[in-house]
């Protein structure tokens, strides 16, 4: 379970959050939501403990992430938008990074086992001998997924993960987020501007508008939210499907 309470957060002056409270129960996935420069990846990182905040608490499973960095850090998975994968590494080893920290005695034997397993569960397996190079968009992402996986997280946090991938390679990601929660149970935290992907995914959205929770709530209530942003993206979202 994620529990954000009264979050504000300040560069120098600016406060880019702004007395931010959310709970996401255990095993749920939330998606938050909100034009650019909202504060969401911001938000992403004070859950994470990535950096600090003045105001405010944040707990993960009961955890204050300001105060046991470490310990809570152990219990997070992150996928965020870029991948991050090392470019001189095949994808087995992108994998195996983190998990060699943790497992520093394991076998090589046993290390390969472990990335096959979780490549399998993200639908890569026999990729492990690839080069990030030689893979396509999804196909990162995915890698990216199976990084965190490995660790066994009890909270994913994924920012803005289908971000410039086309509608199929969307779908098949959005299952997998899925697929990993009904797997593992993981409470999941989802940046995206993609109405179709949440509405598919989400259990609950939240929309940061400016640094302040304007929405909080399940997808129905969404469509009918008066604030005049969430009107806009829902606008929008309609226009394009009458579109297509
Ligand atoms: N390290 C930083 N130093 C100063 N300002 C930052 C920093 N990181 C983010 N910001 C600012 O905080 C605001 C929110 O950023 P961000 O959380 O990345 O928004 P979002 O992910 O919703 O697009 C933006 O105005 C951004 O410029
Ligand atoms: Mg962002």
């Amino acid at each position: 379970m994620i529990s954000v309470r009264g979050l504000t957060k300040r560069f120098g002056e600016r406060s880019v959050l702004r007395d931010v409270s959310i709970e996401v129960p255990k095993g749920h996935i939330v998606a938050i939501m909100g034009s650019s420069g909202g504060g969401k990846t911001t938000l992403l990182k004070c859950i994470a403990g990535l950096i600090p905040f003045e105001v405010g608490t944040v707990e993960v499973d009961g955890v204050d992430v300001q105060r046991t960095t470490d310990e809570a850090r152990r219990h997070l998975g992150l996928v965020f938008q870029s991948s991050a994968l090392f470019d001189y590494l095949n994808v087995m080893d992108n994998v195996l990074f983190g998990y060699r920290r943790r497992h520093p005695r394991a076998s090589l034997k046993d290390q390969r086992a472990v990335a096959e397993a979780i490549l399998e569960q993200v639908g890569l397996s026999g990729t492990g001998h690839l080069m990030p190079s030689e893979l396509s968009g999804g196909m990162r992402k995915r890698v990216g997924v199976a990084r965190a996986l490995i660790l066994e997280p009890a909270v994913m946090l994924y920012d803005e993960p289908t971000t410039g991938l086309d509608p199929v390679t969307t779908y098949a990601l959005d299952s997998l987020i899925v697929d990993v929660r009904d797997r593992t149970g993981a409470t999941s935290l989802i940046v995206s501007h993609d109405l179709t992907s949440v509405f598919r995914v989400a259990d609950r959205i939240a929309f940061l508008h400016a640094g302040e929770l304007v929405f909080d709530g399940p997808p129905a209530g969404f469509r009918e939210a008066e604030h005049p942003a969430i009107a806009e993206l829902v606008g929008k979202a309609r226009a394009e499907a009458f579109d297509e």
